[in-house]
């Protein structure tokens, strides 16, 4: 068919590719017997079904009026208060309900981050590797990102310190500072608070903006792993902290919430408004309840058991069967181990049809995680979705695919 409106497209649309996971997930579903340690998705066997009709139900019965009804933009008077309580006690935020903005997951306060602040050729600084839909979102924008690399203790301060005053001397001041600082995604390490403190230290030296993207830090596994929240140690109110229902509930809920610096908070809430007036009403009511209930609360409780069965199974069978040249990280929580292949020629890209149809297994592709296009070598792999049997026998695959090309 001729093309007749693809023209109209603005630049930025046209060249949008499509996401490596979801073109692999979709080939993963065709497929028959794979092994997938693609999606980051939640293992659905354990959504707490039952308790979310009664919730629903209870929600619609005595709110109906509200919880049917178009309402404010900033997000419910009464999550926003449930959620600086819970926000206090889990993660030790001091967070005024006037500053919290209720998001359509945090994928729109990530969106909302890119429209404020990014305009085409704005410098944005990541952790390299970084989660792909930010990356995507910011780019989208017209970000020329650049990747601050990672060890076993996070993003690499002393790096990112020459590298920030460097663009200063340039005249490109970072617009933002990213990082995911507890069990990234995808790099599966977490930022030691000396880095933390270093990070807030560099920030606050040249007056920068961090955001902080806090999606797995509710379900660690490792009881004594320092987790302080960025947004916990902001004593000059330059964090905006972003977070999600979609990992410690259900995705499909579709909620998150950000923290906002007061000066900002009115300006953010404004284009919201823009982008849809509000985020559901109904599931804001929901997640209010949620909360009241100790649902939420009971269920990381339950998801902490879940995902550390799961963890040590990856990483135990890595252990055993994967060579010795390559790397992986040891996360403390989250859904993502992330592995670098010292062989030569390795390319994870390359490899996944052979992975898929020979080996049956797997994986995505590091390379797209890293806003300069290393990382050839690189895979993320997850272990929130197989069951745990599944998951040693994926590794072993995965193992004889990297030994044997
Ligand atoms: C680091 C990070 N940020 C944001 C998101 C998006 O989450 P949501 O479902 O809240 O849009 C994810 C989801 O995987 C994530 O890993």
């Amino acid at each position: 068919m001729d093309p007749r409106f693809s023209d109209l497209l603005t630049p930025a649309v046209k060249a949008l590719r499509a996401s490596e996971i979801r073109e692999l997930l979709k080939l993963v579903k065709r497929a028959k017997d794979i092994i997938s340690f693609a999606g980051g998705i939640p293992d659905p066997k354990y959504f707490p079904r039952k308790e979310l009709v009664e919730i629903t139900r209870k929600v619609i019965e005595e709110y109906g009026d509200y919880s049917l009804q178009y309402s404010e933009t900033q997000g419910v008077m009464e999550l926003r208060e449930a959620l600086a309580d819970f926000l206090y006690r889990v993660r030790g935020i001091k967070a005024d309900p006037e500053n919290i903005l209720v998001t359509t997951g945090s994928q729109q306060s990530l969106d909302i981050v890119a429209r404020a602040f990014i305009t085409p050729g704005s410098k944005v600084i990541t952790e390299s590797p970084s989660y792909l839909a930010a990356i995507g979102v910011f780019k989208l924008a017209g970000a020329d990102l650049v990747g601050i690399k990672m060890d076993g203790k996070g993003m690499k301060t002393l790096v990112l310190e020459e590298t920030v005053k460097k663009l200063i001397e340039l005249r490109c001041k970072p617009k933002f500072i990213y990082t995911i600082p507890v069990a990234q995604n995808p790099g599966g390490v977490t930022m030691s608070l000396e880095r933390k403190k270093h990070l807030l230290e560099i920030a606050s030296q040249h007056d920068l903006l961090i955001v902080e993207d806090d999606p797995y830090s509710y379900f660690v596994f490792d009881e004594n792993a320092d987790i302080t929240a960025l947004k916990a140690l902001d004593k000059e109110d330059r964090v905006i902290y972003i977070s999600t229902l979609s990992k410690i509930l259900a995705p499909g809920i579709r909620l998150g919430w950000m923290v906002i610096p007061k000066e900002l908070t009115r300006r953010l809430e404004l284009l919201k408004q823009y982008l849809d007036l509000h985020s559901p009403t109904l599931n804001q009511y929901i997640f209010t309840e949620a909360l009241r209930t100790g649902l939420v609360e009971k269920h990381i409780k339950k998801l902490k058991n879940v995902y550390k069965v799961k963890r040590d199974t990856m990483i135990s069978a890595m252990d055993e069967y994967f060579p010795s040249y390559t790397w992986y990280s040891r996360p403390i929580g989250g859904f993502f181990v992330f592995t670098y292949v010292f062989k030569k020629n390795f390319d994870s890209r390359k490899l996944m049809n052979v992975a898929i149809e020979k080996y049956k297994v797997a994986y995505v592709p590091g390379q797209g995680f890293h806003p300069d296009g290393s990382g050839a070598n690189s895979m993320r792999l997850s272990f929130s979705y197989p069951d745990p049997d599944t998951i040693r026998e994926g590794i072993k695959r995965l193992a004889r695919l990297i030994e044997e090309v």
